[in-house]
């Protein structure tokens, strides 16, 4: 039986307590290795999570023609000195909207690189759009043709130049700090996203001998080298995770410690926590929630870093129907981020879904076992949040989803107490 068949089976209500350590960002692993695209020499890294969209961007490159050679659970070595091939396949791409981030850097050391639409989580209105990758490239100086299927982007070697976002774009931003990176003179980056993850890239680009300067800021100025080396690199901690590790603590009132983490990653959500009258404690790296019986309701809207995550907002709504008073959730970033809400409507929850952005939401109410089908990344963890706080047993299906983004999720959560089976 394949993966794509597999499923959680959960039965709510069991206590939970203990600690759980935070694996490395999803959302950094998935640039820092095509990074290594950017040089010859060999990139060592090391707290790589064991998720399906890692194995995907680790098949991408091994198809292209790098040497990957495991060197622990969570590290490997990359050799990319025999790649000959500029060309991104369909397969692959087509399952990871992450592959857009192999395009910068195979144009900027090969002067020309073809790839289809890039796939993943269907939340955006239709595909998700890659306008602002082609707009900035062209920027720099590539030359752009539309071949079948494929796009066919060329240039003997990319021009530094002026570039305003006119949307903030997280992996538009990182795209662009790549291809800079070794273009001909000065690239200013205007209206840049702020997100850690981009400062990670940041920072192991400047550690290969890069010249970008203004990280954390909306503004990003790169000085194009002529060569990058090799390096080191340890992934940071998943906020992500993170986060959704306090939500699940503060919903099933377990008093959790979160380890190998950085709690001020995630600030956005620990204001909105306190506000609601969930307390925590913090130290550099660990996050202890002390749970509370009652909370209050609290809205969010989503935002850009340092702004409330898209990527919490599914987790947060189920808190939400565990807290007394009315929330509303507001997504900004993505059109087609709700769509779990019919699902925890079935499960007991009081939402009111005001338009395709706002869901209203009444609480506190009881949840009930329903069999579920995980829509994406981000809601099917949410639902396995909602099956720890339901009366009852709750199957989710499409786990792929799940497993593209968290590590052996169903282990992890039994040590702390949960009832939770893999059927596969
Ligand atoms: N957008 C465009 N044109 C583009 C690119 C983006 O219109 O060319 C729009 C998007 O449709 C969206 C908005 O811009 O409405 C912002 O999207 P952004 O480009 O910032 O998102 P992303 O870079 O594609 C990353 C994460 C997402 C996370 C968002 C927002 C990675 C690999 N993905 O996506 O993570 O939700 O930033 O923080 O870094 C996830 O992990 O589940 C996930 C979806």
């Amino acid at each position: 039986m394949s993966i794509f068949m597999s499923k959680f089976i959960i039965t709510g209500g069991r206590p939970l307590a203990g600690e759980i350590e935070v694996k490395g960002a999803k959302n950094s692993a998935l640039k820092i290795l095509p990074a290594a695209l950017l040089t010859e020499e060999t990139v060592s890294i090391s707290n790589l999570p064991d998720i399906e969209d890692v194995r995907r961007s680790i098949e991408l490159l091994e198809g292209l023609g790098a040497e990957i050679k495991k060197t622990g659970h969570s590290s490997c070595d990359i050799e990319t000195k025999n790649i000959k091939k500029f060309e991104l396949g369909e397969k692959l791409t087509k399952k990871l909207r992450a592959s857009i981030m192999f395009v910068a850097p195979l144009l900027a050391r090969f002067g020309e690189v073809k790839f289809p639409h890039p796939g993943g989580c269907v939340i955006g209105a239709g595909e998700r759009p890659i306008d602002l990758f082609i707009d900035g490239f062209a920027a720099l100086g590539a030359e752009i043709k539309i071949d079948g299927r494929f796009y066919h982007l060329k240039a003997k070697r990319l021009k530094g130049a002026e570039y305003f976002f006119t949307m903030i774009s997280v992996t538009g931003t990182e795209a662009m700090i790549m291809a800079a990176c070794l273009a001909k003179g000065r690239t200013i980056l205007k209206n840049c996203a702020m997100e850690p993850e981009i400062s990670a890239l940041i920072e192991y680009l400047n550690g290969c001998g890069a010249k970008i300067k203004g990280t954390g800021s909306p503004t990003i100025t790169i000085e194009g080298v002529d060569r990058l080396s090799g390096g080191k690199f340890t992934i940071m901690p998943d906020r992500i995770e993170t986060g959704t590790f306090a939500i699940m603590a503060a919903a099933t009132h377990a008093p959790l410690t979160i380890t190998k983490c950085r709690p001020e990653h995630i600030e956005s959500l620990l204001a909105t926590l306190q506000k609601m009258g969930i307390s925590y404690k913090t130290g550099t790296d660990w996050l202890k929630i002390i749970p509370a019986k009652k909370f209050k309701s609290h809205n969010i809207k989503t935002h850009e870093y340092p702004g409330f995550p898209t990527d919490l907002q599914a987790s947060f709504t189920i808190l939400a129907t565990q807290a007394y008073g009315v929330s509303m959730i507001h997504e900004t970033i993505y059109d087609r981020r709700l769509l779990y809400a019919d699902m925890l409507t079935q499960m007991g929850a009081n939402i009111i879904m005001c338009d395709p952005h706002r869901l209203v939401v009444n609480g506190p109410t009881r949840l009930y076992g329903k069999r579920l089908t995980s829509p994406d990344l981000r809601a099917g963890i949410a639902m396995i949040i909602a099956a720890l706080v339901a009366q009852g047993e709750t199957e989710i299906d499409n786990i792929y989803q799940i497993d593209r983004g968290y590590e052996n999720i169903c282990e992890r959560l039994k040590k702390l107490g949960a009832d939770i089976k893999r059927v596969d």
